[in-house]
This record gives structure tokens, sequence and C-alpha cells, in this order.
């Protein structure tokens, strides 16, 4: 009976290790050029069959994630239904564990795991250009929580191309007292380039992949990623959030090789050498007060998946 069961998808966080804004576009968009990084935080999105589309919630900050049809990943079911004629009849429930409103993509990450899901329990058997597409109408992060890995976003973001990359590196993550609003961030951004040369796009470089940072990548050099880990939404984060500054020098002097804004924030990434200063690092940001918890991680790691 294909239609009892369950479907659980597991689906990573991201971190953007390269994040080039380019000018704000006339359709309210900033054209970007960022390296995507998949990383082993995971959020798993479990559809069953019901009456009605609903939404259950459950984790540390499952009260600041909306349990109703504004929820990401039951817009995501709907629109997989509408595309094949099918009643949205599932309910999902969301085991959370990226960060809420942290720039790490989890609402995007759990849209992406219900379609995987949905497609799965349905039979509705998208190709990965079909899920990719329906992804990408529903957030410039989604299409690349479908692919996980590493890829370089253009486009809003949509566009993916994936990159080689030659080993794993060791992350760590400090998670900030609430969140930020991504259009906020990209607002500040805006207002800050406005009092300079200007905002648009007329007046903002077109972003470029920065080929040190590929390269870094493709051979596994954990020191020169470090080196190359570039956020334009950093000095509006920083000016939303100004108590960031401390966490990222903590992080810093403790021997991180290289710290920056994960996406929009506030969330705040640490690239470690190895395993042992990764947990290092952890130790003194715990200790510091400077952020409410810490996650030690690897990657890349692969995109959404069915677990069971
Ligand atoms: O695509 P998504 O819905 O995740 O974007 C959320 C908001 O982030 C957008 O409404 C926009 O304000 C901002 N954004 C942007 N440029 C991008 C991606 C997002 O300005 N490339």
């Amino acid at each position: 009976m294909p239609f009892e069961r369950s479907v659980t998808v597991r689906v990573p966080a991201k971190v953007n290790v390269q994040l080039a804004v380019g000018g704000r576009r006339a359709d309210g968009y900033h054209g970007l050029a960022t390296v995507f990084f998949a990383v082993g935080l995971y959020d798993e999105v479990t559809v069953t069959p019901a009456e009605a589309l609903t939404v259950t919630v459950a984790g540390t900050d499952a009260a600041h994630v909306p349990a109703d049809g504004s929820n990401l990943a039951a817009k995501a079911a709907a629109l997989l239904a509408a595309r094949h004629g099918l009643a949205p009849a599932v309910h999902l429930h969301i085991a959370k564990n990226i960060p809420v409103a942290g720039g790490m993509a989890g609402g995007s990450a759990d849209a992406a795991a219900a379609l995987v899901a949905c497609d799965a329990l349905w039979g509705t058997g998208e190709p990965p250009a079909g899920l990719a597409h329906l992804a990408a109408q529903l957030g410039s992060d989604v299409p690349f929580a479908l692919l996980g890995g590493v890829a370089l976003g253009e486009g809003r973001g949509e566009l993916l191309t994936p990159l080689p990359v030659g080993g794993a590196f060791h992350w760590v993550f400090a998670v900030a007292d609430g969140g930020l609003s991504t259009p906020a961030v990209y607002a500040e951004c805006d207002r800050q380039r406005a009092l300079g040369a200007g905002s648009g796009e007329a007046d903002v470089p077109p972003p470029t992949a920065d080929p040190a940072l590929l390269a870094a990548l493709r051979d596994g050099d954990a020191a020169a990623l470090g080196a190359a880990l570039r956020n334009d939404l950093q000095p509006a984060a920083l000016a939303l959030r100004p108590a960031l500054a401390a966490t990222l020098a903590t992080g810093g002097d403790a021997g991180a090789i290289g710290s920056l804004v994960s996406g929009s924030g506030p969330t705040c990434a640490f690239l470690a050498k190895d395993a042992e200063t990764a947990r290092t690092v952890a130790d003194a940001l715990a200790a510091s007060g400077t952020c409410r918890g810490v996650r030690i991680t690897e990657g890349p790691v692969p995109g959404a998946a069915v677990v069971g």
C-alpha cells in the first residue's frame, strides 16, 4: 500500500564561502556570484498521508517556525501537488536542527526536503531538473539544498554549477540569539552602498567567482580557503547586529583559519585546519558568552535525500 507509508528526507544546511553581491535589480533581487557549501547540520522532514495539509515542528527553535500554510515546506508540498493535479493531503513533520533565520538556509532546506519527500510519497517521478525548477520558485536557496556538495550559484542564487572539492573541511558554527531577516540585511547593504557609489546594477561591479577560492576548494587547501572567505553581506549583518564582531574575534583568537558571517547571518562560521582545532575554537566560543550555541561539523555533504 504505497499511500499508507511515510517518507523521511534528511537535508543539510549551507554556508556561503563566497557571497559576492551585485547591485539591486529591477525585480528587487541582487545578482550573485556565490559559492554554496553544504555542511553536516541537518533537518529531517517526514511526510505522511493526511486529510489536509498540516505541519508540526520539533526542536529547540520550533516555536519560531510557522506551523501553517506559510511554512515554506508546506508551500513546496502545495506546489508539487498543484503541478500534478493532486490534493496536497499530507502531514509534514519537521525535526529542526538547523538554526532558524540564521543565514544557513534552514527554511529553504525544509522546502527542498518536502519536495523530495512528497515526490517519493506520491510517486510523481519529477526528474532532477523538474524539482530544481519548482525549488527556484520557492526561494533562491532551495535549488542548492536539493543538490548539496559545493556549487557556484549565479542569477539570484538559483542557477547552479557543481564545483570540484579536493577534501573535507572542518567547520564550527556559532549560533546567535535570535535571527536576522534576509530582506532587512540586503536592504541594509543597499543603504550602505547608497552612501557611496550607489546600490543599483549600474553602480556595483558585476559579481564574479574568486579564482583563488575555487582553487582552494579544488585542492582541499583549508588555509587558502580560510584566507579567501568573503561575504559582501557581512558589513550589513554587523551593522544590524554589532555584537557579532566579538563572536568573530573570539573564533579567530582561538585559532580559526578563517571566519565569516554565514549568508545573511547572524550565525558565524569558522574554518579550522583540523578536528582538534575545531574543538578548541568551539570551546572558546562556548566559554565566551558571545553566542547562544556552538556546532562542530564537516563538509561538504550531499543534498536532500530519502532516509526512511
Ligand atoms: O529568494 P528568497 O525568497 O529566499 O529571498 C528572500 C529575500 O532576500 C528576497 O525577497 C530579497 O529581499 C532578498 N534577496 C535578494 N537577492 C538575492 C536573494 C535574496 O535581494 N539574490
